[in-house]
C-alpha cells in the first residue's frame, strides 16, 4: 500500500506542494461521502476534492476532523459555483465553516461563469488567496484563451486549472499551452473518460498485476497530470491509491496516448 509520502507532489505558484493523486468526491452523499473520506485518509490519501456544488463540504470536513490527520499534512480543494460570482468572499467563508478549516489549499472558479472569463471574479479569488482564505487559487474548465484572458487582465495566472482528462482526451497541445503558461493541469474523470476494457489498457494491466484502472492513473502520474479518481467503494479506494509500485514504459506511455488519436 502507498504511504502518504510516497505520493509524488508538485509544486504550485505561491510554492505550496499538492499531492499529485487525490479523492474525487462528485456524488459521493452523505454518510457515504464521510465513510469514503476517512477510508481514504487513514490509508494514506491526503489530498481531497470537493465543492461547493457536490453539497458536502459537511461531510468531508467532519471526515477530516474525525480522522486526526494534521491539517497541515492535507491539502483540500473546494471550488466556488458559477452562480455565486460576484458573493465570492461570502462563498469562501461558508465553504470554510462547513470543512472546519480557517483556509483551502485551492480554491477554484468551477466554470467559467455564463461561459465567459470573467476576470473581476478572479481578482476576488486573488484577494481571498491574499487575505489567507485560500493558500492557491486557480480555476476549472477554462479555455486557454480564457486563462490568458485572465492574465491579461490582473497579471496573474492560476495555479491550476481542473479539467477532464483520461486517455481517449489526451491532447499533448492542450497540457504544453498549460506548461507553458506554467499552470498545473489537474485531470477529473479519470475512469469516466475511459473505456477501462479498452485491449491497450487491458493488456497492459494484465502483464503488471494491476487493473486497467491503475494503468489509467500510473500514465497520469507519469504525465505529471494530477488525478483524482472518485470512490465510495473501500477496495477501490485502496487500489486506486496503490499505483506506485509500477512503471509504464515509453512504449507503453505513448500506446495509451495514441487511444484518443490526437
Ligand atoms: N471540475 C469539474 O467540473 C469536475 C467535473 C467532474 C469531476 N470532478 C472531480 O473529479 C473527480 C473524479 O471524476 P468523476 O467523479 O467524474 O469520475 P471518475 O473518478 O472518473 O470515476 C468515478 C466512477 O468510477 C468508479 N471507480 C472508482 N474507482 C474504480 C476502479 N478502481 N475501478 C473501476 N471503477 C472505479 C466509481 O465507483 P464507486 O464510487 O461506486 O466505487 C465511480 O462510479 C470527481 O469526483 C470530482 O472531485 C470535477
Amino acid at each position: 500500500m502507498t504511504s502518504a509520502t510516497e505520493i509524488p507532489t508538485v509544486r504550485l505558484r505561491g510554492g505550496s506542494a499538492m499531492p499529485m493523486l487525490g479523492l474525487g468526491t462528485w456524488q459521493a452523499e452523505g454518510n457515504r461521502c464521510y465513510e469514503a473520506v476517512c477510508h481514504a485518509l487513514e490509508r494514506g490519501y491526503r489530498h481531497i476534492d470537493t465543492a461547493t456544488g457536490y453539497g458536502n463540504e459537511a461531510e468531508v470536513g467532519r471526515a477530516v476532523h474525525d480522522s486526526g490527520v494534521p491539517r497541515e499534512d492535507l491539502f483540500i480543494t473546494t471550488k466556488l459555483p458559477p452562480g455565486r460570482a460576484g458573493r465570492e468572499r461570502q462563498t469562501i467563508e461558508q465553504s470554510l465553516r462547513k470543512l472546519g478549516t480557517g483556509y483551502v489549499d485551492l480554491w477554484l472558479i468551477h466554470w467559467p461563469p455564463g461561459g465567459r472569463a470573467r476576470p473581476e471574479v478572479w481578482q476576488q479569488l486573488l484577494a481571498a488567496r491574499d487575505a489567507g482564505l485560500a493558500r492557491a487559487v486557480g480555476v476549472s474548465n477554462y479555455r486557454l484563451g480564457q486563462i490568458d484572458e485572465l492574465v491579461n487582465a490582473t497579471g496573474e495566472a492560476p495555479a491550476v486549472n481542473q479539467i477532464p482528462w483520461s486517455p481517449p482526451e489526451h491532447d499533448p497541445r492542450l497540457l504544453a499551452g498549460h506548461r507553458e503558461r506554467d499552470v498545473v493541469v489537474e485531470g477529473y474523470s479519470p475512469f469516466r473518460g475511459s473505456d477501462l476494457a479498452h485491449p491497450t489498457l487491458r493488456e497492459i494491466a494484465e502483464g503488471y498485476g494491476v487493473s486497467p484502472a491503475q494503468v489509467v492513473l500510473r500514465w497520469h502520474l507519469q504525465h505529471r497530470i494530477v488525478v483524482i479518481p472518485k470512490s465510495v467503494t473501500p477496495a477501490r479506494i485502496d487500489e486506486n491509491l496503490d499505483v506506485l509500485g509500477f512503471a509504464l514504459t515509453d512504449a507503453q506511455m505513448s500506446g495509451i496516448d495514441a487511444i484518443g488519436g490526437r
